[in-house]
Order: C-alpha cells, then structure tokens, then sequence
C-alpha cells in the first residue's frame, strides 16, 4: 500500500520542490536587472523588498497561467499576500462608512479638541490597481494620530475591472460629501487637506483641480502630493532617464500601469515611450519646461520624440485630456488651485513630474512647499515605521509638520 503511495508523493515533491526552484531562478534573474544607486536609503533592505514583490507578482502570474486562479482571484491573493495585519490604537477611532456610495474609513483622534479639526481626504496609491484601505491602514493612523487631524482614507474602484475615470470620480464624489459634512466628523470645513502618494497624487492634483469649478462648497485648504504620477506625456524626462531601472518603480511600469488605467492596449507600449502620442500642443509645453533652469540637469539627454502618430493618439487620448491634466490645463485654472505640498525622491522616475508641477503652480503664484527626499525612491512613505528605513519616517513627519502648520 505505502510503495504504491510512494511513487506518486515522490513525484508530486519533486515537482513541487521544481517548480519553487524556477520561481527562484525567475525572480533571481528578474530583480538582478534592478539598479540599486549608491546614495539610495539602504539599499539591502530595498533589495529585498524588490526581489520579494518580484517573486510575488511571478508567483501570481504563473497561478493565473496555470488557471489555478482568475485574475480577481490573482488580486485577492495579492493583497492577501502583501497587506499587512490590522492593528488597533488606543487613541484612534476607526470607522468604515460610506460617503455617497463610495467606501471609505475615518480615523477620528480620540483625544479632546478645542473646535474643529483639520480634515485629511487620503487617496492611496498603488499604480490605480493595486493598494487600497487595509494596505494603508497603518499609515492613516499614524498621520491623524500625529497630526491630530481626521483622516479619511477613500477605497475607490481599482483598474483594470474599473477604468479610468471610475477611481477619479469616486475620489470626487467621497470629496464632496466630505467638505459638505465635515462638521459631523468634528471637522471645520475651511480645513479639509487633500492629499495622496503615487497615483493618489494624480486623483489629489485632479480633484483640486475640479473642485475649482465647483461652486457652493468649501474649498480645501491645501494639496498634498507625495511622489504624484502627473503626465503621461513624456516618460524620458531625467527623472527617468535617471531611475529607469530604480525599484521600485521602473519607467515601463508607469507606461503599462497608465495604459491598464485608461484600458489601452498594453503593446502601445513602444510608441508611448517614444512619445508618438504627444501632440504638438503639449510637445510645444514640454519643450519650453524643459529648457528651463530647473531642468538643466547634469548628464541629461534630451530626448526627441517621435513623430505625431494620430493613430496612437487616439488610442491613448484619454491620459492626455486637457480637461483633467493640469499640467498641460489653462493657467487661469491653476491660478485657483489651493497652495500644494508636493514631495519628491531622488531615485524616482517620477520626480520630474513633482517638480514640473511646482514650476507650474509658482509660475501661476499658488505658494508650494517642496520636500526632497535625497537618497529617496518610489514608495519609500509606506516603510515610515521600518526603524531601517531613516528617511521614510523623515518623509512622513515631514508631511505631519506641514500639516500641523496650516
Ligand atoms: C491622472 O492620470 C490620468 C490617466 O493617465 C490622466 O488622464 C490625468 O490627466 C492625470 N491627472 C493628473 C492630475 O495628472
């Protein structure tokens, strides 16, 4: 009986101690492709970050491939896989609502207060698909216990099941509620602080921007942006020539994390790189920013882009429109924008999108505040309570200290 057995339990480890060596060997060769700079916040401890969402995400590949999982599924097990546990704190009260339909957690200081509250709206990031409340929960604690602010924390719809512009509109919708109630959640209305890391840094700059055409409700305070994701124009400023190989984030993620977002085609990639969508108008903006001081980077190489290709445009116009983008909108808009955190890391391809928003906002007299993380990189906010990671929790006080300061 335990012969016949045998065979069969022999095998199966033997594929399973295979298939794990595979795993390995891919994830190996995959994130030894990453470029970790000397100067960059330890790099040990963002190399194995790296080469573990690396083998993660090959992990869930090869079980959506292997159709043990659906790509539902795939997500639920990823962010089983990366979420961290929930843990409660004595002097923060959580409760999950709803603000018109869409979900949201608020994160109410339990100490006293003289008068209203300033007021936190936090979209999260996670390139518009992945990240979400559960993921940031511990980050959202640590900013409204330390800023003693109430902190909202939006779970908008995610890409690619909800495209572009389900997460835009539902981070809208929970906005406006929220400065029309804010007085319920002990929160004074004229002290609602917009803020977002990531792609939560292209819904904040967005929102703000909308919120100037709203008439009859209060206008917020300020816009944070942590590291925003702001055009997708030009994927060769310096910032990604610089970092293109950088985790975590490398310049061809942004490109298919966008294009999942507006649910284009994924091989549109090349063209976009090249920037064949980029149409004279913008090409004509980005060239005037470009040669400004701010950019005269050393080692950069301007990058000429390729010829206007229409087709492709129209593929992809969506993360282009003037309507939404305000880096590319009219300045009499920006002009109205509410003042702006804006933070920055070195080792980040988006950097340059940080730093072309800053110009655009102080050439239109909006005040900024700009924090630059010099041995930074992409993400490097959610490691804030890493006691290895210095520079993550310099960041995030950093962003408490502004907010504390309004
Ligand atoms: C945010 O991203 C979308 C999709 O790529 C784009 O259309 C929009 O202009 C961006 N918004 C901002 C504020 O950059």
């Amino acid at each position: 009986m335990l012969g016949v057995l045998a065979v069969p339990l022999g095998l199966i480890a033997f594929f399973v101690v295979f298939c794990l060596l595979i795993l390995l060997g891919v994830t190996w060769y995959k994130s030894s492709k990453a470029e970790i700079p000397p100067g960059i916040a330890n790099p040990k401890f963002l190399w194995r970050l790296h080469t573990f969402f690396t083998g993660v995400l090959i992990l869930g590949k090869a079980l959506e491939k292997s159709r043990i999982l659906n790509s539902s599924g795939l997500m639920t097990f990823l962010s089983k896989i990366l979420t961290p546990k929930l843990k409660d704190d004595p002097e923060i009260f959580k409760k999950d609502l709803q603000f018109d339909g869409v979900p949201v957690r608020v994160y109410q200081p339990r100490s006293p207060s003289v008068g209203g509250r300033k007021g936190v709206m936090f979209f999260h990031g996670g390139g518009f698909a992945y990240g979400s409340i559960d993921y940031y929960d511990s980050l959202c604690v640590h900013l409204a216990k330390n800023s003693e602010a109430v902190v909202v924390s939006v779970g908008y719809r995610l890409a690619p099941e909800h495209r572009c512009p389900a997460a835009f509109d539902d981070c809208l919708k929970a906005t406006v509620h929220f400065l029309k109630t804010a007085q319920e959640h002990g929160v004074d209305p004229s002290s609602v602080i917009i803020c977002g890391d990531s792609a939560g840094g292209n819904l904040t700059a967005g929102v703000c921007q909308c919120l100037v055409g709203i008439a009859d409700i209060p206008k917020p305070l300020a816009q944070v942006m942590i590291y925003p994701l702001l055009q997708m124009a030009d994927f060769n400023t310096p910032s990604y020539q610089q970092n293109k190989m950088v985790p975590l984030v490398f310049q061809d993620d942004v490109i298919n994390i966008v294009l999942i977002y507006i649910g284009a085609d994924l091989s549109l990639s090349k063209e976009i790189l090249k920037g064949s969508h980029v149409c004279p108008e913008i090409r004509e903006k980005l060239s005037k920013w470009w040669s400004s001081e701010e950019f005269q980077v050393k080692d950069y190489k301007l990058h000429i882009m390729a010829p206007f290709n229409k087709g492709v445009y129209e593929k992809v116009k969506k993360s282009l429109e003037l309507a939404c983008s305000p880096l590319f909108s009219d300045d009499a808009v920006i002009r109205q924008l509410p003042k702006a955190y804006i933070l920055t890391c070195e080792f980040d391809v988006l950097r340059d999108d940080g730093i072309l928003y800053k110009k655009c906002l102080e050439d239109n007299g909006v005040p900024v505040t700009w924090f630059h993380v010099k041995d930074g990189f992409h993400g490097i906010a959610n490691y804030f309570d890493q006691p290895e990671v210095v520079s993550a929790k310099l960041a995030v006080d950093n962003v408490i200290t502004y907010i504390k300061n309004l």
